[in-house]
């Protein structure tokens, strides 16, 4: 099929791509000159694990174009997904400016004669309950051209994005055209292994499924970090309960793991707006907030928990923070819990030493010289009080911690990510403190009593 896919942003990049590999043809549309440069050039502009070489491919076969004449782009297209930002304006709500823009554009785009020929217009973007069926009716006052508007919201995680494209569990389509369903149907075809995955229903549902999803797996996550306080002070570890929950077909197992808190583009923008949709419904959600506050104090819990735990004052103590982004195999360092817990370091007067194999310079622009910057988490180890883990990079675990012991002025990991072994850390004479897991706290007094 024919598929136009306007904005080249990370949703849209991977959405083109993907498709392109199933067979379509797809042209991007890319409005930053120095961004479309870089994607005529062949190069993919975002880490993504196994986009930049499906995208090379598709590229140099032809399958995948890039361009930003509009006109050109939308010329034969069936389906014209619009994959642009909806960033969340300083009062809560969400800013539909660049999608009403481009959804504008593209009708302006459409020639005449396209008044047989049906284009479906697919909002990739999360946007509020009631956003599409409003944005049908503009664009339907906008252009004599046949256009149709489903809404397709996207669960692609950062780091597996590829696959969660390719292998979905369920496809998501919203609207009211008979039509454009069939017309999605055709195009996710390759990909649909059961015919259950893929799901139509109205344009408002499927706008609250996009919301409803993230803001359960945050609350999940936050119900869990809540869970750490009281292990902590039980004496039970997280990760049995973990278990014994997660092994509950009813519970299942995702999304339950404890640690200094969530983060990225996704879960605090959309549960944040869930709140404001609560609102404009009339129904002030005290859950969706705590989701929320759970998460904004599970940072501050985890700061507090090292200053009282480092056995010497905070100010001008030295602290190694391994892990800047919000998750592993990726430079996304948005709503990333490093930046709170960096922040509240520096304001209590200690000093930091930062590391990150992927996402130290997104960090350097917010934090600058107010911190030191070390290109392995060895070096920013040496002569510090203690290590802060805040993002679960795999090779963490595998670190030689014996010979990072010997360099530190005392060995203390804070573990904000629960991805390191206990036993390790004893043997190699750390003092350990995991999120709602039992602490090992005797290897600092026996290395202190020799
Ligand atoms: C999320 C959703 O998973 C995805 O469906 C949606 O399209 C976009 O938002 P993403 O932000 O890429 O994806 O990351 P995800 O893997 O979901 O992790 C989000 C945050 O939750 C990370 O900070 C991660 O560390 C944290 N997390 C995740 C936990 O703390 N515990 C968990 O069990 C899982």
């Amino acid at each position: 099929m024919d598929v136009t896919v306007v904005g080249c942003g990370y949703v849209g990049l991977v959405t083109a791509t993907c498709l392109a590999s199933l067979g379509h043809t797809v042209r991007g549309v890319e409005k930053d000159p120095r961004k479309l440069k870089t994607l005529q050039d062949g190069h993919c502009p975002i880490f993504e694990p196994g986009l930049a070489e499906l995208m090379q491919e598709n590229f140099a076969s032809g399958a995948l174009q890039f361009t930003d004449n509009m006109k050109e782009a939308v010329h034969e297209a069936e389906v014209v997904f619009l994959a642009v930002g909806t960033p969340p304006k300083p009062d809560g709500t969400v800013d539909m400016s660049y999608l009403e823009g481009a959804g504008k554009e593209v009708c302006d785009a459409l020639a005449e004669d396209r008044q047989q020929c049906m284009v479906t217009i697919v909002v990739k973007s999360t946007v509020p309950a009631g956003t599409n069926r409003k944005l049908y009716g503009f664009l339907r006052s906008q252009t004599r051209a046949y256009v149709q508007v489903v809404s397709n919201p996207e669960f692609l995680r950062e780091g597996s994005a590829v696959k969660d494209f390719l292998e979905p569990d369920r496809i998501v389509v919203g609207g009211e055209s008979p039509e454009a369903f069939r017309m999605m149907r055709r195009l996710y075809d390759p990909i649909i292994k059961r015919e259950e995955t893929f799901m139509t229903m109205g344009w408002e549902s499927a706008e609250l499924t996009k919301y409803a999803a993230n803001t359960m797996l945050a609350a999940r996550i936050s119900f869990m970090n809540e869970m750490t306080i009281l292990c902590e002070h039980y004496g039970a570890d997280i990760e049995d309960i973990r278990k014994g929950i997660g092994s509950d077909a009813r519970i299942g197992p995702a999304f339950l793991r404890a640690g200094c808190g969530y983060g990225g583009s996704c879960f605090p923008k959309d549960v944040a707006a869930m709140e404001h949709i609560s609102r404009a419904a009339g129904h002030e959600s005290l859950f969706v907030h705590a989701i929320q506050t759970t998460n904004a104090n599970q940072k501050k819990r985890f700061v507090d928990r090292l200053i009282s735990k480092l056995g010497r004052p905070i100010e001008r103590a030295s602290i190694a923070v391994w892990g800047l982004a919000f998750k592993a195999d990726t430079d996304d360092i948005r709503e990333s819990p490093a930046i709170d817990v960096i922040r509240y370091l520096l304001e209590r007067g200690a000093q930091v030493k930062a590391t990150d194999p992927r996402a130290m310079n997104n960090m350097k622009a917010i934090f600058g010289d107010q911190v030191e910057w070390h290109g392995d988490p060895v070096s920013a180890a040496v002569e510090t009080d203690a290590v802060a883990l805040l993002t679960d990079w795999p090779f963490y675990s595998t670190l030689p911690f014996r010979k990072i012991a010997a360099t530190m002025n005392q060995p203390i990991i804070f573990d904000g990510r629960n991805c390191l072994h206990r036993d390790v850390m004893r043997e190699t004479g750390f003092q350990y403190y995991p999120m709602g897991r039992p602490a090992v706290e005797a290897s600092l007094r026996l290395k202190a009593r020799s």
